[in-house]
This record gives C-alpha cells, structure tokens and sequence, in this order.
C-alpha cells in the first residue's frame, strides 16, 4: 500500500473534527471506496483509532503514543533531512541499519528512528541502554563533500544542534563533554556515535546515530548507570514528546550541517565553546590504554581536541575519554 496515498487519507481525518465520508474521500483522491477502506485498516493497524459508522464515514479518534512516520513528517520543516524515513519498533541498532541503507544508495538525509534497539551502540564498543517507547534512537545518513580528516567535525557540530533542539523542546541547555556526550547536571543526557565509510581521500557516507533519553525515570536506568545518567523527564519531571524532539533535531541539524558544507567551521567552534563543559579545564583523556593529563583549550578547524600539558607543548587529540573532576559519565558506562 502507499505510504503516501495513506498520509493524504490521515491528512484529510486530521482536518475535520466530524465524520468524513468514504465518498467524499475518493472523489477528493481520486481512488476507489475499497482503496480507502485498505487504507483505513492499514493505519489501524499502525495504531490509529479510526471510527467507521455506516452512512457518516470515518473519524479520527487518536493518534498512536509510539512514533510513526507519518506523525515526525507533519509538520516536520526541513528541506531534505527526514524525507526519506525509516521507522522500526525495534532493531538491533539504527546506525547498522542506516550504515546498510547508506551502502545500498541511500539518499544524503535519510533517517532511521526506532522505538528500541537489542544492541544499542556507544562509543568504544559500549552498549547503549535502549529501553522501548522511552527514548530517543535516530541515526542519519549524511554524504558530505568534505575532506576526511574534517570528518570530527561532524560530530561536534550534530552535539551543538542537538543542544539547540533540546533547548528549543524542553528549554534546557546541555552542555557537550567533548567529543560526544550531552550532559545536565554533570550526568549523561545523551550521546552521538558517528561511523562512517571513508577511502583516504574523500568520505563516501557518514551515519550519525543519536541517543537521547527523553522519558526513563529514575528507577528505570539500569543500576549500573543510575547514578552518572539522566533523562529530560527526570530534570523536567514531566513528559517531553518525542515526535516534536525529533522534529527539532532533524531541523536544527539541517541548518548546522549546511553551515560545515559551507565552511563556516568558525560559527560551530564558537558555538561548541560556548556549549563546552571542558573548555578551559583541567582534564584527563585516556585512549587505548595511555592517560594524557592538560588544560582543554579547544578544538581546532579539524575538530581535534587542542591539549596544554602543563605551561608546555599543546597537543591534538583526536579520540578518547575526556574524565573532568567529578563528572564520570563514561567511566561507569561500559
Ligand atoms: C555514546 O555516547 O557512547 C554514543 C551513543 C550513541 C547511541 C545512539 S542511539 C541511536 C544510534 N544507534 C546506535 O546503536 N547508537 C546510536
């Protein structure tokens, strides 16, 4: 059945409070009764509580709580991010569902959104708790035309638009924890995994994944990271919509990407600063087994971290885990 055809019938539904008849449906659509009626049973079927009476036609009576595509593509806005969508109750994980779209051609902006992920991935090898119907789990495929060695970027620009969405949606304001994480209060809100399919000279996809917890209470974060997590519902103590977070993540990362296209990488460093819970303290960046102790002073136009050790030599660091005093998100979450 066509998506479309059935977004226009739900379209139609949504516009009128009373009932709408089958006939007026088809003339308007230009498609049989019984093609309408299939398409009624299949928005059921979605989860759609559609009232049919003899004689009166149909009515609209709820909208599903689970995410489908047809309630994040109301309204959604953007040009091109989102068009392409892809929703799932549960998979294994979206990026390898997106990376495997990406692959077989898959359009720069499509998006992969599911509703739980059996193995959720985080940085590192990590496991990404990704209970159903609480959270966000998006991934996007992107296909820039930049240099690899820019690739970083990428991710420090999706955590800045993520942060502008957030604030937009449930008007609080995470900080970044370079180069990944979005936290409150010092406790992990959300992350960014970015995978990407590269030859030495050019990038011939990029899937951005985002995890976001939206609505876990407390009591529902495993024990293990209780304590370093957290979610909008838990700061907010209420409930924050997915469909409009989405939305607003899928637009402000639209705006932010064209911004890296168009070189205009100072814009994002000046951003992130702002945003940036290091910038300007002492920290510790492991990776593989090595610790690396200075002053964080920034990121640089490749997205690389810049590092003061001591009054000395400043390095770049590319990758790691940046621990603050007494911020320890990503030393529990293993
Ligand atoms: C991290 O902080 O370690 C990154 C977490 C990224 C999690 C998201 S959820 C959607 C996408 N699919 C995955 O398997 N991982 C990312």
């Amino acid at each position: 059945m066509s998506a479309e055809a059935a977004g226009k019938i739900l379209e139609m539904l949504r516009a009128k409070e009373m009932h709408l008849s089958g006939g007026t449906m088809s003339k308007t659509l230009g498609m049989s009764r019984s093609a309408i009626w299939k398409h009624i049973k299949s928005l059921r079927r979605e989860g759609y509580q559609i009232e049919a009476k003899p004689a009166r036609g149909y009515r609209l009576v709820a909208v599903p709580q689970h995410l489908t595509h047809w309630e994040i593509q109301k309204g959604l806005g953007t040009e091109q991010f989102g068009k392409s969508l892809y929703v799932f109750p549960q998979v294994d994980s979206t990026n390898v569902v997106a990376f495997r779209l990406a692959l077989n051609g898959a359009q720069e902006g499509a998006v992969v959104v599911a509703e739980s992920q059996t193995k959720g991935k985080g940085r590192l090898g990590r496991r990404w708790e990704s209970p159903v119907g609480t959270n966000i789990y998006l991934s996007i495929i992107l296909r820039p035309q930049i240099p690899p060695n820019k690739a970083p970027l990428i991710t420090l620009m999706v955590a800045v638009a993520c942060v502008h969405a957030i604030e937009e949606v449930a008007g609080l304001v995470p900080a970044i924890k370079w180069p990944n994480d979005l936290l409150l209060g010092e406790r992990k809100l959300g992350g960014i995994l970015t995978e990407a399919d590269m030859e030495m000279d050019r990038i011939n996809h990029v899937v951005v994944g985002i995890g976001i917890n939206c609505n876990m209470t407390h009591t529902s974060f495993p024990l293990s990271i209780r304590d370093t997590a957290t979610s909008l519902q838990e700061v907010l103590g209420r409930e924050v919509s997915r469909i409009t977070l989405i939305q607003a993540i899928l637009r402000h990362l639209e705006q932010w990407y064209k911004k890296l296209l168009q070189g205009r990488i100072d814009e994002i460093k000046r951003r992130w600063g702002e945003l940036s819970l290091i910038r300007g303290k002492k920290v510790t960046i492991a990776f593989m087994g090595t610790m690396v102790k200075g002053t964080a002073l920034d990121i640089d136009d490749d997205g690389a971290l810049l590092l003061q050790e001591g009054e000395g030599t400043v390095k770049r660091i590319v990758a790691g885990d940046v621990h603050v005093k007494g911020v320890i998100t990503d030393v529990i979450r293993h």
